[in-house]
């Protein structure tokens, strides 16, 4: 797709009924990410999600996907320590989910994992610039490498991860110039979430984009709809209905 200037269009999912109707639209990627710490079990942070957690998000996923590209986050605590347990936890993601790739947080500092997941013959997305398991390190979500050493990190982490082999790399939250620069220096796809328009694709989280989650505002964020007031109006309805006896009619009734 990159090759034929195609932009590539990826968007999380978490369980099989949002997977199905993310696939029928057309979508290429389907990040089951660790965001599902955040907007399905309701944490302050992608952090305490475990592998197991991960690996029932992903095997309800791939149920449903007939087309997209399914790639799964490799949470927190499951390939920082050491390679052999980073390709442990690659290896049951994909055994235990039936995904396709995983995709892993940082750059040089975990090279010799993401070499031996990809020499075991599994697909690796790198993820550069924020990068949220790292928060307690950082303190903030505000916008990265901004300062000239850090942009000039970031670029030698995605040279890195594309000669390590990675296909792609997401680049979360950084000035769009970086990206750029990025794009100059590599080949390999670059996927943006904040991170402006010289990149080959976007990714957005799926409650993010149907507008299910009202608290989270940032700048790169477009809202295509505000499902949290439908859906919000629709069950206030029922409760109505329920109340005043108006469900169920006798047409609903055996
Ligand atoms: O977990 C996630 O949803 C992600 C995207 C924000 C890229 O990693």
């Amino acid at each position: 797709m990159k090759l034929n200037s195609e932009k590539i269009s990826m968007l999380t999912a978490y369980d099989f009924t949002f997977a199905r109707i993310v696939d029928k639209a057309n979508i290429d990627v389907i990040l089951v990410g660790d965001s599902a710490s955040n907007v399905i079990a309701g944490n302050e942070t992608t952090v305490p999600i475990t592998l197991n957690q991960m690996i029932y998000h992903a095997s309800s996923v791939v149920k449903a996907v007939k087309r997209a590209l399914v790639v799964v986050d490799l949470p927190f605590g499951s390939y920082q320590s050491d390679p052999h347990e980073a390709l442990r936890s690659a290896i049951r993601i994909m055994k235990e989910s039936g995904a396709h790739a995983v995709k892993l947080e940082g750059g040089s500092e975990i090279g010799e994992s993401i070499d031996r997941i990809i020499k075991a013959g599994i697909p690796v997305m790198g993820h550069l610039g924020l990068t949220p398991q790292s928060i307690y390190k950082f303190g903030t979500y505000s916008v990265r490498a901004r300062e000239e050493h850090e942009a000039n990190q970031l670029i030698k982490d995605a040279k890195f991860l594309e000669e390590t082999g990675c296909f792609a790399t997401v680049l979360e939250k950084i000035p769009s110039k970086l990206s750029k620069k990025v794009s100059k220096e590599t080949n390999f796809p670059l996927i943006g979430i904040g991170a402006g328009n010289h990149v080959d694709g976007q990714v957005l989280v799926l409650h993010d984009l149907l507008g299910l989650t009202h608290e989270f505002n940032p700048r790169f964020l477009r809202r295509y709809m505000d499902l949290n007031k439908t859906v919000g109006s629709a069950i206030k309805k029922y409760v109505d209905d329920v109340k005043n006896s108006d469900f169920p009619s006798q047409n609903e009734m055996y």
